[in-house]
């Protein structure tokens, strides 16, 4: 089934030059279809809510910090099982645990400073899709 999930390039991977541009290139070359893309900065509460799931967790301050921290670049990707398919083609959270030729593999540094986001479920992503680009 086609579905549409949500992508973001994360404010460090935005800051590196170069990298955002080689990002979309590697999501055109896979077959995602970018449906909607802007740059934007989140407020403290965008990113809040945003991650609002993971809200008790120890590490969501520092997580909710990173996200505010610059411009991130957001993107609504179609293709059939788009959100297994981006989750595949992003790697593990963690990217020494990536494997080669994913994305948090290629422009990951470490778990906090991982790249990029993806819906992790079919109603995650509505409801991301719906935050960012109110469709
Ligand atoms: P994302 O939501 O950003 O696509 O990442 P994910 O599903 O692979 O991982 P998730 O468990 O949803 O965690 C959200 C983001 O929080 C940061 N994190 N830090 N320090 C830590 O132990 C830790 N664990 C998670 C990561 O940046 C992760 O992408
Ligand atoms: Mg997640």
């Amino acid at each position: 089934m086609v579905e549409t999930t949500c992508a973001i390039i994360k404010p460090h991977a935005v800051q590196e030059v170069g990298t955002s541009g080689a990002i979309i290139e590697l999501i055109e070359r896979n077959g995602f279809s970018i449906e909607h893309m802007k740059k934007m900065k989140f407020t403290e509460k965008d990113a809040q809510d945003f991650y609002a799931i993971h809200k008790e967790r120890p590490f969501f301050g520092e997580l909710v910090d990173n996200m505010i921290a610059g411009p991130v670049i957001v993107m609504a990707l179609s293709k059939e099982n788009a959100i297994q398919e981006w989750r595949d083609f992003m790697g593990a959270t963690n990217p020494e645990k990536a494997t080669v030729g994913t994305l948090r593999k290629m422009f990951g540094e470490n778990i906090s400073y991982n790249a990029t986001h993806g819906s992790d479920a079919v109603d995650t992503a509505r409801r991301e899709l719906k935050q960012l680009f109110n469709v």
